[in-house]
């Protein structure tokens, strides 16, 4: 299968991590050869979602999204939702995220992350944005605290298995898929992503990490979400370009990009 030329988005991405402080701007430059149209960067804490605003004043291919990940959860009290609230008022800032749950890791109590959690859902139910949701390991409360949120969500980096997506599908929820799906043994995976209706599939890198075949083991990058397209295209037996144009015109509208 050839790589498509068509237009891609990345929903996903931390270009801000430190893993992209040597050559942040060639990696963009990257990805626009490689015509990934658009790059929405990830906020996860407060320096973080600043920084992607940053990006994002700098860059016209670039928008962000602000909030807490699941990590950082213990830190979030009522002075730092307020101000994630006045950033997320920012002209280039398009969903509250990464939120959610991580029982994986654990780097913050997990009371502290349904908190932090269900007060960044309040928030974003309350200024009318999207949610880019984090959920490991963590599938039943995730879908437990999103049954009492009836706003738009992306289930960033898709891992819930064919038998979690009736849920969330029935919610109107977006699936985003990332580098796994090009994985050999990711079978679980690709026949989720074969049972998603095409019009709430997107694509992301979540670069730096988890690279797509057939760069797995390097940093993973923007322009890399063509692999993700492919592995896509191959789970549900269409062409990428398919996957490519659904994927574009779904992050257009989930983020309410022009
Ligand atoms: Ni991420």
């Amino acid at each position: 299968m050839t790589v498509t030329q068509t237009a891609l988005i990345d929903a996903h991405a931390h270009l801000d991590f430190r893993q992209f402080d040597s050559d942040r701007e060639a990696a963009i430059d990257r990805a626009r050869e490689a015509e990934v149209v658009t790059i929405v960067n990830v906020g996860t804490d407060l320096a973080s979602s600043r920084a992607s605003i940053a990006l994002a004043d700098q860059y016209d291919t670039i928008y962000a999204t602000v909030g807490f990940h699941p990590h950082d959860a213990s830190k979030v009290g009522p002075s730092e939702l307020d101000e994630l609230r006045d950033l997320a008022a920012r002209p280039k800032v398009v969903a509250i995220g990464e939120i959610g749950l991580d029982y994986y890791r654990d780097r913050s109590p997990r009371p502290a992350q349904r908190q932090a959690f269900a007060d960044q859902l309040a928030l974003a139910a309350d200024l009318d944005l999207p949610v880019v949701v984090h959920s490991r390991d963590a599938h039943e409360d995730v879908e437990a605290i999103l049954d009492e949120y009836d706003g738009v969500a992306i289930l960033h980096s898709y891992s819930g298995g064919r038998q979690r997506l009736d849920r969330a599908l029935a919610k109107g929820f977006y699936i985003s898929i990332s580098g796994p799906v090009t994985f050999r043994n990711a079978h679980r995976l690709r026949e989720a992503v074969a049972a998603v209706p095409l019009d709430r599939l997107r694509v992301e890198t979540d670069c730096p990490f988890l690279t797509p075949h057939p760069h797995r083991g390097k940093r993973n990058e923007p322009a890399y979400v063509r692999y993700v397209a492919i592995g896509v295209a191959r789970a549900r037996g269409v062409t990428p370009e398919t996957v490519a144009r659904a994927t574009v015109d779904n992050s257009r509208r989930a983020f309410g990009l022009e």
